[in-house]
C-alpha cells in the first residue's frame, strides 16, 4: 500500500501540494483536517460544547462522515461550512480530545486501506497514523508567510486577526498531550517560505521517486 504523509502547522501549503502530489501520482487524497473540522462542525449543530470531552468524543464515534471532494456530516454538505471562522475556532480543542484522535485515527487508516493508499495530510500522519509511509514530508514556512496566506484565502478577515488565530491553533496544537503537533524522526522537512507551489511539488514528486527524468539518464 502506498502512502506518502504531508504533515506541517497551518498555511505551510500542506493541502495545495498535497492535492497537486495526489494527481500526478495518481492517488487519492485524504485532507485529515477536514475530518477533525467536520466533528467541530456537528458539535455545533447540536449544541454540544467543543470543550464537552465526553459529548464529543460519543459524537465523533456516532456520526456518519464521508470524505472526499465533498464532506458530507450526517447527510449534509459541510464542505463550506468547515472552513467557517467559528468552526476554526473550535477545532484545535474538539484535535485534542484523545477519544476524538483514536476513533478519526481509525477511520483514516480505514479509509486509505480501502483505496489501496493514498497521499494522506494532516499533523500526526507521519508520527502516528501511518509510520510505515513510504515518504513523509513535513512542510514549514516563516509564521508571518503562514498568516499571509491564509489571510487571502479568507476574504472577511484580517491579516492580525488571522495571526492571532494560527499561532492560537500552532500552540494548542503543539503543546496537547496526544499526538502533538511534531515532525517524525524520519520526514524530510521542507521550508516553503518563498517558494512557488510548483517547486515544492517537484521536489516531494522527486522523493517519491518520479522526477521527471530518471536520475539514471535511462
Ligand atoms: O489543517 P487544518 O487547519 O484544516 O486542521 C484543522 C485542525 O485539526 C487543526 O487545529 C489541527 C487539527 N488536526 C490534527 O490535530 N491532526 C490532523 N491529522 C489534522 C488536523
Amino acid at each position: 500500500m502506498r502512502v506518502i504523509a504531508i504533515d506541517g502547522p497551518a498555511g505551510s501549503g500542506k493541502s495545495t501540494v498535497a492535492r497537486a502530489v495526489a494527481a500526478r501520482l495518481g492517488l487519492d487524497y485524504l485532507d485529515t483536517g477536514a475530518m477533525y473540522r467536520a466533528v467541530a462542525f456537528a458539535a455545533i449543530r447540536r449544541n454540544i460544547d467543543p470543550d464537552d470531552t465526553t459529548g464529543v468524543a460519543n459524537l465523533a464515534r456516532q456520526m456518519d462522515l464521508e470524505i472526499g471532494d465533498a464532506v458530507i456530516v450526517d447527510g449534509v454538505d459541510a464542505t463550506i461550512e468547515i472552513r467557517s471562522p467559528e468552526v476554526t475556532r473550535a477545532v484545535s480543542t474538539v484535535a485534542a480530545n484523545p477519544a476524538v484522535r483514536a476513533e478519526l485515527v481509525a477511520r483514516q487508516r480505514e479509509w486509505v486501506a480501502a483505496r489501496g493508499g493514498a497521499v494522506v495530510e494532516g499533523r500526526d500522519i507521519g508520527s502516528v497514523v501511518f509510520p510505515a509511509a513510504e515518504l513523509k514530508v513535513y512542510l514549514t514556512a516563516e509564521d508571518s508567510e503562514r498568516a499571509s496566506r491564509r489571510t487571502k484565502e479568507m476574504l472577511d478577515l484580517q491579516y492580525d486577526q488571522v495571526a492571532a488565530d494560527i499561532a492560537r491553533r500552532d500552540h494548542i496544537d503543539s503543546t496537547r498531550a496526544e499526538s502533538p503537533l511534531s515532525v517524525a524522526e524520519d520526514a524530510v522537512c521542507i521550508d516553503t517560505t518563498d517558494r512557488g507551489v510548483d517547486a515544492v511539488v517537484r521536489q516531494v514528486l522527486e522523493l517519491a521517486g518520479d522526477g521527471q527524468e530518471d536520475p539514471r539518464g535511462a
